[in-house]
């Protein structure tokens, strides 16, 4: 199956990316040479366990790093120019109205000394330069697009539900118009069912306003409704990208062949989620090789030593020395 999105013109180049954070005199590389292109309008998924590195992924795209990062490699392009992601002052004009972040809990993201109006008005008139009464009413639009009535907007935090909450923090990720929302495991904190309706309305918003979304999730059961592509992160390394259809009918890396098992299916009587095996690697010490190598049943020698690279396979990309091998060998043959 071909992504629709292909012949269309990147709208960000994350190339080679790596990020390290100091501590205590030690350093720990968080990411390691990520590489992704995202086109307008297209929604991808980035999944993988707590600690593989996507939120510093989300972070270093929307230029949100924390003063104990460092961009070590790589640069992140914006419709073909070079943001500078390293450089926080230099970075001010890109934040927010490029790519914005819904980030999980809208509690601890909101003032509770504020009226979520004017919370979400803020940003129009410090980014857009609106006057308060316009930002009001941008505000009161923003609202009734998000499914809050406009007259919520004189409402505290605490008088919402959660899920409204997450609707405020979409409607103050779309304030500065942005062409790219980042949703960091927006609905982690909620109920079934107000997660579906969340995505249901990242899923309206996207084709509305023609954004492009990068949904970040440790819950790959999550994606297949609202995404077009999937990218599986290890331990700060992408592993496997294709279309959903690609991942879910047919996932090459043996990490991914292991998350997809562990989603519970009532149809076959699977209803727990089944953790994969082993603990996630540790960042400081990361194992040689593939970092996957102590958990993988389809492990081999050379994966002890060598790195895969990312690939390109079918439609998609995958790391890892199974398929780079039988690659090799349709060559030899061809
Ligand atoms: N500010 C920070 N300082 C030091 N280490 C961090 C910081 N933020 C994240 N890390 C570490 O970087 C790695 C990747 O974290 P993160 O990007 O948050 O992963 P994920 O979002 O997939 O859970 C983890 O080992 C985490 O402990
Ligand atoms: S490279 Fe080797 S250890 Fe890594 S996923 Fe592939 S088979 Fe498993
Ligand atoms: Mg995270």
């Amino acid at each position: 199956m071909t992504n629709s999105f292909q012949n269309k013109a990147p709208l960000l180049e994350v190339d080679r990316l790596s990020v390290d954070y100091g501590l205590k005199g030690n350093s720990l590389r968080a990411i390691d040479g990520v590489s992704f292109v995202l086109r307008a309008g297209e929604a991808v998924a980035l999944v993988g366990e707590s600690g593989s590195g996507k939120t510093t992924t989300a972070m270093a795209i929307a230029g949100l790093l924390s003063p104990n990062a460092r961009v070590s490699e790589g640069v992140v392009r914006y419709r073909g120019e070079r943001l500078p992601i390293d450089d926080d002052a230099a970075m001010r004009p890109h934040r927010w109205s490029e790519t914005s972040v819904v980030f999980q809990g809208a509690m601890n993201a909101l003032n509770p000394v504020h009226r979520i109006v004017k919370q979400i008005a803020e940003p129009c008139m410090l980014k857009l330069g609106m006057s308060r009464a316009e930002a009001t009413a941008r505000a009161k639009e923003l609202l009734e697009l998000v499914g809050i009535p406009a007259d919520r907007g004189a409402a505290y935090p605490h008088e919402l539900s959660g899920g409204m909450r997450q609707r405020v923090m979409i409607a103050m990720a779309l304030a500065c118009r942005p062409s790219i929302i980042i949703g960091d495991e927006p609905t982690t904190a909620l109920d079934v069912i107000t997660q579906a309706q969340i995505l249901k309305l990242l899923g309206e918003l996207r084709s509305q306003l023609n954004l492009a979304l990068i949904l970040i999730t440790h819950d790959l059961s999550v994606v297949a409704e609202c995404c077009d592509r999937v990218m599986i992160m290890y331990s700060g390394r992408i592993v496997e990208d294709g279309t959903v259809a690609e991942i879910f009918a047919d996932p090459k890396h043996p990490y991914t062949k292991l998350l997809i098992d562990s989603i519970p299916n009532p149809a076959n009587g699977k209803k727990m989620i089944r953790p994969i095996p082993g603990d996630p690697p540790n960042l400081v010490n990361r194992p040689s090789g593939c970092a996957f190598h102590p958990r993988c049943p389809s492990a081999m020698a050379v994966c002890t030593t060598e790195v895969p690279s990312l690939d390109k396979f079918g439609q998609g990309r995958v790391a890892c020395h199974l398929h780079q091998s039988l690659q090799n060998k349709v060559t030899v043959h061809a």
